[in-house]
């Protein structure tokens, strides 16, 4: 049965939460949290059969309506027509795709560089303005952007996906303050290893310390809307952001990030 605390829920972020990344690992995650508190789904991933399996253990899970988009997320105008082809209210706005260019800036190709920009930064920032302003006109909805420890100081080796996270901590943390007194939540989740998909086939090495599964960021996040600006699940990332963020020096914390960073090719 519907408790209160989901019907709350649905009634601020209802009918439909559109999950961009929402087939596997940490999207999918925040695609079940979404649906186990009744709101129905867009979902937007490149894989079709990923994305299928998710939407149709979601409707025999939770009973939620599951509208899927096989598109890539860096074709932003491909992606707009498509979402308003589907008519339908979007009240939560979840960007948690990315694209994460590892190695020397010195080696990157341009085309990278341009996917990075594209999903990274222009995907959300253009659909936060597309889904803003009926949110606006309602009274009420939800935005989270997803960010990364890596975004609060330089991340060599990383440098580009570090600073498009940076963009987003910053785009949401501006929009929070506006949008809050206009009915609208906002929320950048600023959070330290996940388990992923992504995550393991990027580190071959064992897991940082802290590392969350996917659920528990998601819960976190989806928990803490409403009681923005930033939210950053789990202690040791807790502790990590303010040390870097708060505590050291600039040069300190780039050059600790480096120990951790500096080696990826
Ligand atoms: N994993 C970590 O340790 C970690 C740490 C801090 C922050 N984060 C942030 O958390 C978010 C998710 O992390 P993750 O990378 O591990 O991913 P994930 O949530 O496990 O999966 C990525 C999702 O996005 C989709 N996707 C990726 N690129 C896409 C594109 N170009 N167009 C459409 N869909 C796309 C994937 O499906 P398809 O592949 O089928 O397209 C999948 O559904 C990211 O924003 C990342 O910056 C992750």
């Amino acid at each position: 049965m519907e408790s209160a605390t989901q019907r709350g829920f649905a009634q601020k972020y209802g009918p439909y939460a559109l999950v961009a990344g929402g087939s596997y690992g940490l999207g999918a995650a925040f695609a079940e949290g979404c649906a186990r508190r009744g709101l129905n789904l867009v979902i937007i991933a490149r894989k079709k059969d990923a994305l299928k399996a998710t939407a149709t253990r979601l409707r025999n899970a939770y009973g939620a309506e599951v509208k899927t988009i096989t598109a890539d997320l860096s074709n932003y105008d491909d992606v707009k027509k498509r979402v308003s082809a589907l008519g339908v209210d979007i009240g939560l706005f979840v960007y948690d795709a990315a694209f994460v260019p590892i190695g020397p800036f010195a080696d990157a190709t341009e085309a990278d560089l341009a996917a990075a920009a594209a999903v990274n930064v222009k995907a959300p920032l253009l659909l936060t303005k597309l889904f803003s302003g009926p949110m606006i006109q309602r009274g009420r909805g939800g935005i989270v952007l997803m960010s990364s420890l890596a975004g609060g100081q330089g991340s060599p080796n990383l440098a580009t996906y570090a600073a498009t996270k940076a963009f987003n901590t910053i785009l949401a943390e501006g929009l929070w303050k506006e949008l809050s007194p206009r009915g609208v939540d906002v929320l950048v989740c600023t959070a330290g290893a996940i388990m992923t998909p992504g995550y393991e086939q990027a580190e071959s090495a064992k897991p940082a310390p802290g590392t969350l599964p996917p659920s528990t960021v998601a819960e976190t996040t989806l928990g803490a809307l409403g009681n923005g600006p930033v939210v950053v699940p789990g202690a040791v990332s807790k502790i990590g952001r303010f040390m870097m963020t708060r505590l050291l020096s600039r040069r300190s914390a780039i050059g600790i990030m480096s120990k951790n960073t500096g080696g990826l090719s």
